[in-house]
């Protein structure tokens, strides 16, 4: 299994840009802020606080793949994700601890179009994966 890393957790939110005036009360960063990512259409916006990353994540219409999960969830952590310098290896070695893959590895605009695939666990939940060639 290549090493996994902890990236950030993913937090769902109904309205992003008050979501992160409101983190920002909390005393987060902005990281990077608000972008489109137009192929889960959803809005995107990365915040740090001491040592930790979240990324804000919001659906932009009513068929985002995040849609359903917001009406179930409401705001709420929602995934980690793990970077890894082999994502298909990594996913691959994870479906033999019982996850399934729920989509394939594709850019992830908001994160310089690197690879995410989200696999899913019927004891850990939702993960994602983020390809990192730079890592060892
Ligand atoms: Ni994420």
């Amino acid at each position: 299994m290549p090493t996994l890393s902890v990236h950030h957790i993913g937090y769902l939110v109904k309205k992003i840009e008050k979501a992160r005036q409101t983190f920002l009360a909390l005393g987060y960063h902005i990281e990077k802020d608000i972008v489109y990512d137009d192929i889960r259409k959803v809005n995107i916006c990365f915040l740090t606080k001491d040592g930790y990353r979240i990324e804000l994540v919001s659906p932009a219409t009513e068929d985002s793949v995040v849609a359903g999960l917001l009406k179930k969830y409401k705001n709420s952590p929602y995934h980690i994700c793990y970077e890894t310098a082999d994502i298909e290896t990594a996913a691959n070695d994870l479906t033999t601890n019982g996850f399934i893959a729920i989509d394939t590895p594709t850019p992830a605009p908001a994160l310089g179009n690197r690879r995410v695939v989200f696999l899913t666990s019927a004891f850990a939940g939702m993960i994602e994966l983020l390809e990192n060639n730079t890592l060892s």
